[in-house]
């Protein structure tokens, strides 16, 4: 074993972590919700969500034969909406292709929608005696800086040759406290900004720490200015209720709830009439809400509406009246929900 494996070891048995509700047990299923749940997203925001995701859709059949709606509104506020829609239908597959239980061959599990070689590696090495090598963001880090390894590690070169430090490090032995320690220590002592270098127990082969490197590694991503865009939303209100509307399977949000959104050069209340049979009168627009995607920014002007008249045959049915408090806690996006909110606040202030 190496001495950078030896090293991640000991430490993880001491100083890492060791009662996470996804640790000290061996059922895939729960593991893997855990490993989708943690792609871009920190321990910290991960728990409440894993809790309430493993109480609704206890087992691989229990998740697979629920409503996308459920799954999306168990995953609302957590982002990254693709995860819990591969979740969905990686269920659904393993029920179809490998008769229920989670596969147990690494090319059979990578096969799942949703699973790359890292999240695979992770479940099999947590959850199936099966120890295979991780690549994850912050195991990206560690490794950036421990073996000098400049550049983006998003590039294919830089990526194969992380991936060939990965391989080449994992031990044969103690593969579940050499993983989580590598995650643990990304996590906490080798962070992104200020990592505690004097507390790492791999310092002394650190090149990055012997270089003077350490806050130019790893190598960011060479930035393309985010594109920005401004969109208009309805938030169009009829007694207790607001009108929701299903987003397309495809694109951004696909599958949420959402509301209405027009063009700029569009008029909210002749667009009202035309496509959703709707006499209306303007409100004053709430504040601007700024999202930031992986690709884009941005910036939505919600547009109030109060209904005079409805004319209801000209209801799509992509469209649905909500009453607001159930509205705030159906499968939205987290800039939906702080409209909504303020349109909550909006109807105290006027009461
Ligand atoms: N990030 C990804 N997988 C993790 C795990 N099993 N424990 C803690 N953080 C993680």
């Amino acid at each position: 074993m190496s001495n950078f494996a030896g090293a991640i070891i000991a430490w993880q048995k001491q100083h890492g972590r060791h009662d996470l509700p996804w640790q000290n047990m061996v059922d895939p299923y729960a593991i893997w919700v855990s490993e989708i749940m943690l792609q871009q997203t920190q321990v910290a925001a991960v728990i409440g969500y894993y809790a309430n995701f493993m109480q609704r859709f206890p087992t691989i059949a229990a998740l697979a034969n629920a409503s996308q709606e459920d799954v999306l509104q168990s995953w609302s506020g957590l982002g990254y909406y693709s995860r819990a829609r591969n979740l969905h239908n990686a269920a659904q597959k393993i029920v179809d292709d490998f008769g229920g239980a989670f596969p147990t061959q690494f090319v059979d599990i990578l096969s799942l929608p949703g699973i790359g070689r890292s999240t695979a590696a992770a479940i099999s090495t947590f959850a199936l005696n099966a120890p295979q090598p991780i690549l994850d963001g912050n195991v990206k880090r560690v490794f950036a800086r421990h073996f000098n390894i400049a550049g983006y590690t998003g590039a294919p070169k830089i990526a194969q040759k992380l991936w060939q430090i990965a391989e080449r490090e994992n031990p044969k032995a103690d593969a579940i406290a050499y993983t989580q320690g590598l995650m643990d220590l990304g996590a906490t002592l080798c962070a992104r900004t200020k990592p505690k270098c004097a507390a790492c127990p791999v310092n002394a082969g650190c090149a990055a720490y012997k270089l003077g490197l350490v806050s130019s590694l790893p190598t960011p991503k060479p930035r393309k200015t985010l594109l920005e865009k401004s969109t208009t939303m309805l938030v169009i209100i009829n007694n207790h209720e607001v009108l929701l509307e299903k987003r397309p399977q495809t694109g951004i949000w696909a599958g949420l709830w959402s509301l209405p959104e027009i063009e700029m050069h569009e008029i909210a209340t002749e667009i009202a009439q035309s496509r959703l049979g709707l006499e209306v009168e303007s409100g004053e627009p709430f504040p601007i809400v700024n999202h930031a995607f992986t690709h884009f920014k941005l910036a939505i002007t919600p547009q109030p509406l109060h209904v005079i008249k409805q004319t209801p045959r000209v209801m799509q049915s992509k469209c649905i009246w909500m009453p607001l408090d159930e509205a705030i806690s159906a499968a939205i996006a987290t800039p939906i929900r702080t409209i909504l909110n303020q349109l909550k606040i909006s109807q105290i202030n006027t009461l």
